[in-house]
């Protein structure tokens, strides 16, 4: 075994035996919370961040995009919803990210929803959330990080506060717009993501409606802003209203898609029955959602060719399910819960046995492999 099989092999036994048999006992948020701390800890010096980036992380010139005028090192990121305040950004590229997304942030601060809003269901793979946009707002946000070096492409995710003032088309256009311009103010970060998606906040997904989407998206053309924008779409939306959504998104200057956010579908065959008897409100990550994501990320890039950048998640918690992801047509992919379930050991290893599969099948890098094996949608 290679000393890159034997450190990955190691993180993963000392994660599965010790880590997560302790961790899962405990409430899944506050299990968070304490990993944030530990991962704000360990990123906040140059030697922790070399142990670690020594212990987790795989590099391959293979990899490697030019993607929007940004270089990826790898097209693994962290998806918006782990690191809501930017406090993971120092610890990212060791533990073996290509890339990561803060947030989502919105302009004003929000404590949550009621508790519990964080829960796992083990079984099915699969993490309920419903924590309506917990983040400490804009402001705090952009000025915490704006004199942070990153060594890494950084998003920003927006989404609209969660508040009811925000459900009046207006306002809440208003209060997109005004979270972009704290960024944009101090000009961190690589890209932002347009949350449009967020199932578990007032109003809900209310800028899925098209006139709507349309209407937000003029206003995001007015900002000329400095970074490509990505639009977070739904994942239960069928082919026919994804459609209708990026026909909208095609005439306004947005750079990329992202499919999809969480599921909201309590009837997917991936869920464990007793499981779901216990969910309590919310909507969820991980399996459940990875049919459903692949199924769009092919149709869109079928039918919009190069039209938009691609990032496919949910449900990857392998080298093999980011492949899936990439044949289909995605550029880049993100995760969450495979990480949770399987460790942060896990992101060295996908991008080891990513480089494996693509030298397999005989292509000479990752940008070689991306829409190669386009299913019929
Ligand atoms: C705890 C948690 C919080 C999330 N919060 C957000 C969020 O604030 N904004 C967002 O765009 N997506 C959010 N998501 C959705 C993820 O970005 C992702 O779309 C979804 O979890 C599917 O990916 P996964 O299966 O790899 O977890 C959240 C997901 C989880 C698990």
């Amino acid at each position: 075994m290679s000393l890159t099989g034997l450190k990955q092999k190691t993180n993963e036994i000392i994660y599965s035996n010790i880590i997560k048999r302790i961790a899962f006992k405990f409430d899944a948020e506050r299990v968070h919370n304490s990993f944030t701390l530990v991962g704000r800890f360990l990123g906040s010096n140059f030697l922790t961040r070399k142990i670690i980036e020594f212990d987790f992380s795989y590099q391959n010139k293979k990899l490697e995009q030019n993607i929007l005028g940004i270089h990826f090192r790898n097209p693994i990121g962290l998806a918006a919803g782990f690191d809501y305040n930017a406090d993971l950004v120092k610890i990212l590229p060791g533990v073996g990210f290509g890339f990561g997304t803060i947030g989502s942030v919105t302009h004003g601060k929000y404590g949550g929803n009621e508790k519990p809003r964080l829960g796992r269901l083990p079984n099915s793979r699969s993490l309920l959330v419903n924590k309506g946009l917990k983040n400490k707002g804009a402001k705090a946000i952009a000025g915490k990080i704006k004199n942070i070096e990153i060594e890494i492409p950084l998003g920003v995710s927006i989404a609209k506060t969660n508040c009811k003032e925000t459900c009046d088309e207006k306002e809440g256009i208003k209060d997109y717009i005004n979270c972009i311009k704290e960024f944009e103010k101090v000009n961190v970060g690589n890209y932002y993501e347009l949350n449009i998606s967020c199932p578990n906040a007032f109003g809900g997904e209310d800028f899925t409606e098209e006139k709507k989407l349309d209407r937000l998206l003029t206003e995001t053309d007015k900002l000329e802003l400095r970074k490509p924008l990505f639009l977070k779409m739904p994942v239960d939306f069928s082919v026919r209203k994804t459609e209708e959504l990026c026909n909208i998104a095609k005439n306004h200057k947005v750079e990329g898609l992202i499919f999809g956010n969480l599921t909201k579908n309590r009837k997917r065959k991936e869920f464990d029955r007793e499981e779901m008897k216990r969910a309590g409100k919310g909507a969820f990550s991980g399996l459940p959602t990875k049919e459903a994501s692949n199924k769009l990320i092919a149709f869109v890039r079928k039918k919009y060719k190069r039209r938009f950048v691609i990032i496919g998640l949910g449900g990857v918690f392998s080298a093999q399910d980011v492949y899936e992801k990439i044949k289909l047509g995605a550029d880049l992919v993100q995760l969450i819960t495979g990480m949770i379930y399987n460790g942060p050991s896990l992101i060295g290893k996908i991008n080891y046995r990513l480089t494996k599969l693509i030298e397999k099948e005989g292509f000479n890098n990752i940008r070689e492999a991306v829409g190669k094996g386009l299913i019929k949608v």
